[in-house]
């Protein structure tokens, strides 16, 4: 049942690519030089023709008989290695995608095959996943003791936000309107209510947006661990967790929420891909979020990224998977790995390439991701309130790379957790979009303003996350572009009021 969905989901996926490819080759002289050459086989003679192919057979039967077995021996050697194709496709150029695409799914041999028909490869820096240590299975896992310390503080967050004399809520917004000083302060680690999306405007108005219907938040709010994912403005295909990789304790205990916007749920329905009546597409409960708070897609994208503690309450944990990726690990063990094997309360991957902000930031104006001078303000904000321009692999520091890879995030809803992912949220609502640009400055803030209270990151490496996804490119070309329209984002929860036997036997 689950690989029929699965194989569903692979020839839409397929068919679009295909469509393309037939477009694009229509439109080169390619197809009327094959055109051409089917008129001149026209002329050739039946008989000419019946000589041709069985010459052509014999001389295959005697090849096959000669170099069979070698062939049939390599290729099973070769098929043990194909997960490392698999997950190369993040920076290939579009041919690599039909292939992967293509084959990837389902066959091992496909991917051996199509890797060596696609011989002449641009000479790309390549990016291997690499071994991550998961316990054998869930059974008998256990949360750590007194692993999360969450006596510390508390935090709340503003509700909604009332007019008064110093403060113009002309247009009441989704962040609220936060001034400097009370950014700066909110940096604190101690008890406060701070602004952490959701801020609605006084009584009367509009809402601001990110609205869910009432049975998707009761379903919500039981959540004890989530992982989750959005797409929105239809910028991605929808790519389920693999079924048969994930165990039947997290799936029993785990939420796997998948945010839409209409238009991208009417897009997917119209190639097939509708929700059940239970409203799940595969293990993704579908939910459809009204009334996006912002016109660029990938800010909305960053609400359900960095704010999985307001969407589920009540969850302990949450993972994040951007919508490029496909999940292939078992949440819980991938919870008992980055988290409570290094007691992290925070786990993200460092990015494959660049390591200090300054290139991201070079990259960012390169590929023309956004607004140059919103970047050069951001940036340079940043530098005046104390981020080092260097790089940070030289220092002692406590972050490996001050750029992360965004799309896998793992983490324990503590009070400091939370106060990180609310910070974060505030910047990308603030300044630019592009998160990568806000990650050190807000964790490095965060640090230095309570040095008495350790915040838990734990940074992994580009190839673990590698390990843990299937990657593939956006759907949308115009959504990597950075332009306007797009979605992001996937997030995993885990949460349990009691933490014992939630995993206990
Ligand atoms: C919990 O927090 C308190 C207060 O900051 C600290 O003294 C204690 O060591 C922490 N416990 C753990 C297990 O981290
Ligand atoms: C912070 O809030 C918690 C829970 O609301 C409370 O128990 C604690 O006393 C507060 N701490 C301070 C310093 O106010
Ligand atoms: C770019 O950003 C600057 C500063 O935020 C703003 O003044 C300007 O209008 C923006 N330009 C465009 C084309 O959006």
């Amino acid at each position: 049942m689950a690989l029929y969905r699965t194989n569903g989901e692979l020839l839409i996926e397929r068919r679009s690519i295909i469509d393309e490819v037939f477009n694009s080759f229509g439109k080169s002289d390619h197809g009327s030089r094959v055109l051409r050459r089917g008129r001149r086989f026209g002329r050739i003679t039946k008989h000419k023709l019946a000589r041709w192919i069985f010459f052509l057979t014999a001389l295959i039967s005697i090849l096959l008989t000669v170099y069979g077995l070698k062939m049939f021996l390599q290729a099973k050697m070769e098929s043990k290695f194909s997960i490392i194709p698999l997950n190369l496709q993040e920076e290939r150029n579009p041919l690599d995608k039909i292939v992967l695409s293509d084959d990837g799914k389902t066959s091992k041999e496909n991917i051996v095959a199509s890797a060596v028909v696609n011989m002449p490869k641009p000479k790309r820096q390549k990016h291997f996943p690499c071994e991550v240590g998961f316990l054998e299975s869930v059974e008998g896992l256990v949360e750590p003791k007194s692993y999360m310390n969450s006596t510390w503080f508390s935090l709340e967050y503003v509700d909604h936000e009332e007019r008064t004399s110093k403060n113009d809520l002309s247009e009441p917004r989704f962040g609220g309107h936060q001034t400097l000083e009370e950014r700066e302060n909110s940096f604190y680690a101690k008890n406060q209510t701070l602004r952490c999306g959701f801020v609605k405007g006084p009584p009367g108005h509009p809402s601001t947006g990110f609205d869910i219907n009432v049975k998707d938040k009761a379903y919500m709010y039981k959540c004890k661990v989530a992982v989750s994912s959005c797409i929105f403005g239809s910028s991605d295909f929808l790519r389920r967790p693999t079924s048969r990789l994930i165990s039947q304790y997290s799936k029993d205990n785990v939420c796997f929420v998948m945010f839409l916007d209409d238009q991208t749920l009417s897009k997917l329905s119209s190639e097939g891909n509708s929700p059940d009546e239970r409203g799940y597409i595969g293990l993704w409960k579908i939910v459809v979020v009204k009334n996006l708070p912002y016109e660029d897609m990938r800010r909305t994208g960053k609400v359900p990224k960095f704010l999985s503690h307001r969407l589920f309450p009540n969850s302990r944990y949450s993972i994040w998977l951007d919508s490029k990726t496909r999940l292939n690990s078992d949440p819980m063990l991938i919870i008992e790995y980055f988290l409570w094997r290094r007691k992290a309360e925070y786990a993200i991957s460092n990015h494959y390439d660049r390591h200090n902000v300054w290139e991201e930031v070079l990259q960012n104006k390169r590929l023309n991701k956004y607004n140059h001078t919103a970047i050069d303000e951001q940036f340079n904000f940043y530098l005046s309130d104390g981020l080092p321009k260097d790089d940070p692999s030289k220092s002692n520091d406590p972050l490996p790379s001050y750029v992360p890879e965004g799309s896998f995030i793992i983490r324990a809803h503590t009070p400091m957790s939370n106060l990180f992912s609310c910070l974060w949220f505030n910047e990308v609502d603030r300044f630019t979009s592009r998160d990568q640009l806000s990650f050190a400055y807000t964790y490095l803030k965060l640090r230095r303003m309570n040095p008495e209270r350790p915040f838990q990151l734990y940074m992994f490496k580009d190839c673990e996350r590698r390990a843990l996804v299937k990657l593939f490119r956006h759907r949308d070309a115009h959504y990597t572009k950075g332009t306007a329209t797009a979605k992001e984002s996937l997030l995993v929860h885990f949460v349990a009021k009691d933490f014992t036997p939630l995993w206990g036997s």
